[in-house]
């Protein structure tokens, strides 16, 4: 009998046991699920494993890299797309990464055009009045989305699909992309031109250096008064305490945000019944206008079932013919472009 690769996966939830037994019906895999994410304190958990499988939160930093290698660990398999939380640079030449680029980008456009509808028709607030059959509806006027100008910022995958739905809501829309896609109909413009013109702001681009608080006191002042802003990508894109102070003094309107640049310890956990430490968060989640979901909007049983089946195949794949499609490396990315159809191994 062929020996089952083994993997050891941090940072399980429910749904993702669930969601990987069902792919690994073949049992081609032995699967030790661990609770805790991945860290310089966990990383020995790995020994004797093949492959890591890792989400959002875990860090993959040199210690960790350098402890996994030694444990004797030769894949890391990001099961999602983002890998801001590996030092890719560091790991290259030394430790293989694979990801999974697309599992729903219809989720997560979805999942952001519905905490903008949820905030701007203040259905949260209704929600909790009928409730309690409070059926006033002062202080719940809304305003049209037909007619606005929506800016988006990352025009890949999930952008596009965002935009085609804006579109059919009659939104007009601007967008900014470091790499913009040649002939696709969309109207590109300057990042200062989107902050000046937008009635609504909504991130779909990976977190880097270059954009981090791409989002902070000086951008928020160029922005139109009263915008909202709509973050479904990386939570460090926006500066936090710039954020409330734009909401203090009413610059922005609203602002809705699946993601926080502090959710690592935080998000994913049920913290109900305990007083939170993250102040600035606590801050946010206080404001009338501010709707927070903990990193929700890939949650959807398609993409579910698409995570687990492409990181499968991943592993399969990459153990079976030593290289995969789906490698993250270094020297690819960091050119920004590369479509990572390797014919050799990255290294
Ligand atoms: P994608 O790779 O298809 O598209 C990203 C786009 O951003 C590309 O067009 C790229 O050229 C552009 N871009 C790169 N650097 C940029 C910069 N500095 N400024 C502006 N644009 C830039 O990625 P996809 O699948 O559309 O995902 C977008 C982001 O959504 C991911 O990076 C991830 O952070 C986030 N995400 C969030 C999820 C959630 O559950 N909240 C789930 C999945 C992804």
């Amino acid at each position: 009998m062929e020996e089952k690769i083994r993997i050891s996966f941090f940072d399980a939830k429910e749904y993702d046991k669930d969601s990987f037994n069902l792919a690994n019906t073949d049992d081609m895999f032995e699967i030790k699920f661990f609770d805790t994410k991945l860290s310089e304190d966990t990383y020995k958990l790995a020994a004797g494993s093949d492959v890591v499988c890792i989400f959002v939160n875990d860090e993959v930093n040199k210690e960790v890299i350098d402890g996994l290698i030694q444990s004797g660990v030769k894949l890391i398999a990001l099961r999602c797309a983002g890998y801001n939380n590996v030092d890719i640079e560091y790991a290259f030449g030394k430790i293989h990464i694979v990801n999974v680029p697309a599992y729903s980008p219809y989720a997560v456009a979805e999942h952001a055009m519905a905490l903008l509808l949820t905030s701007i028709r203040r259905i949260h607030k209704a929600y909790i009045r009928t409730k309690d059959f409070n059926f006033s509806l002062n202080g719940l006027t809304g305003f049209d989305l037909h007619g606005k100008t929506i800016g988006v910022v990352g025009t890949g995958k999930i952008g596009r699909i965002f935009i085609d739905i804006c579109r059919g809501f009659g939104m007009h829309v601007i967008a900014y992309d470091k790499f913009p896609a040649q002939d696709s109909g969309i109207t590109y413009v300057t990042l200062e031109e989107l902050w000046e013109r937008s009635d609504i702001i909504s991130f779909h681009c990976p977190l880097t250096d270059e954009n981090k608080h791409m989002v902070n006191s000086d951008t928020i002042k160029k922005m139109k008064k009263g915008v909202v802003l709509l973050n479904t990508s990386r939570g460090a894109l926006i500066d936090s305490e710039a954020l409330l102070e734009g909401i203090k003094i009413r610059q922005i309107g609203a602002a809705c945000l699946d993601v926080y640049e502090e959710e690592s310890d935080v998000f994913f956990h049920d913290f109900s019944g305990h007083i939170v430490a993250d102040d600035t968060l606590a801050r946010l989640i206080s404001m009338p206008n501010v709707i927070v979901t903990s990193h929700q909007a890939f949650l959807t049983k398609e993409a579910l079932t698409n995570i687990a089946d492409t990181t499968c195949s991943n592993i399969e794949i990459f153990f079976k013919e030593g290289r995969c499609s789906n490698e993250v490396c270094y020297k690819c990315t960091k050119l920004g472009n590369c479509k990572q159809e390797h014919k050799e191994k990255c290294f």
